[in-house]
């Protein structure tokens, strides 16, 4: 018997038989590691999908029932947002449509498409195009009767695009709440939209003069407001003028002809 070893047969046996300081095994090894990490990060990031985008969707039902004044900590948030009634506006008309299903319209998917949206002109709001058709949140008494609609409004601030709803009164002119679920200003200036006590400050506000019927008046602003803007006057972050006048320019703009305008108008009139 020869006391040599055998020759190691095949690529995997003459990879495992080289010398672990080679150049050519250290290569390999790192490139087998980074292939497997990816793979890795890969599969979770897809197998995680369909439970980031179940959370995104609670979170933002939680932020439709926060701002409609009904969410409790330790509720069931997906069976209270059933109070809800979901409908799709068309924007041009102020009227509801039913040509869309408002349990599956994507709001933010329609933005993009460029059948259900148009590119703005004017844009104050900073959003580039405006969908066509928008869906608002109905909650009705125990009578049936419209106790408050919640809207969407998006725009942009200092450093990103804020996203939120703000919940009217059945008039359509008295605001009761305004509140963003996601953005990206800066904590402890721009993000200050979401400090309690400035949020407190929109409740009771009105969008228009003369009980809805006169001009669109809602603003925010540093300084103490004129006699006649008393009612629509929300006081500018201090320390934040960039991201107020976002939320200034991205409310008047969903509030206005552009956006939410003409349902406005059929929900004061009564008749959308
Ligand atoms: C790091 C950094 C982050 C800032 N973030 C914001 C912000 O999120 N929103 C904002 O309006 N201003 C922000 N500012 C301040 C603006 O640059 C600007 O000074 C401010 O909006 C002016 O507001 P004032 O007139 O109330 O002082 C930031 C400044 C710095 C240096």
């Amino acid at each position: 018997m020869s006391d040599i070893p055998d020759a190691p047969k095949g690529p995997i046996g003459r990879f495992l038989a080289a010398s672990p300081d080679g150049v050519g095994k250290t290569i390999a090894v790192a490139v087998f590691i980074c292939l497997l990490a990816s793979m890795i990060v890969s599969v979770a990031a897809v197998s995680l999908r369909p439970i980031q985008e179940a959370n995104s969707l609670v979170d933002k039902q939680r932020n439709i029932l926060e701002v409609a004044g009904i969410y409790e900590p330790g509720i069931d948030i997906q069976e209270a947002f059933q109070s809800f009634e979901p409908r799709v506006v068309d924007l041009a008309t102020g009227r509801y449509t039913d040509q869309f299903d408002p349990a599956t319209f994507d709001d933010a998917a329609a933005a993009s498409d460029p059948e259900l949206s148009v590119e703005l002109d004017n844009d104050p709001a900073g959003i580039g195009r405006k969908a066509l058709y928008r869906t608002v949140y109905l909650l009705n008494d125990d009578q049936g009767a419209l106790e408050r609609v919640i809207l969407p409004v998006h725009g942009y601030g200092l450093w990103s695009t804020l996203y939120g709803f703000i919940a009217l009164a059945p008039n359509g002119n008295d605001i009761l709440a305004l509140q963003f679920y996601q953005h990206g200003e800066t904590p402890g200036l721009g993000a200050e939209v979401d400090n309690p006590r400035w949020k407190a400050l929109w409740s009771g506000k009105e969008l228009r003069g003369d009980g809805g019927d006169g001009d669109l008046k809602i603003t925010v602003a540093k300084g103490v407001p004129s006699a006649d803007m008393q009612a629509h006057q929300i006081d500018a972050l201090a320390g934040a003028t960039l991201t107020s006048v976002g939320v200034d320019n991205l409310v008047r703009f969903w509030m206005g002809e552009e956006g939410f305008g003409p349902y406005l108008e059929n929900l004061r009139e009564g008749g959308v």
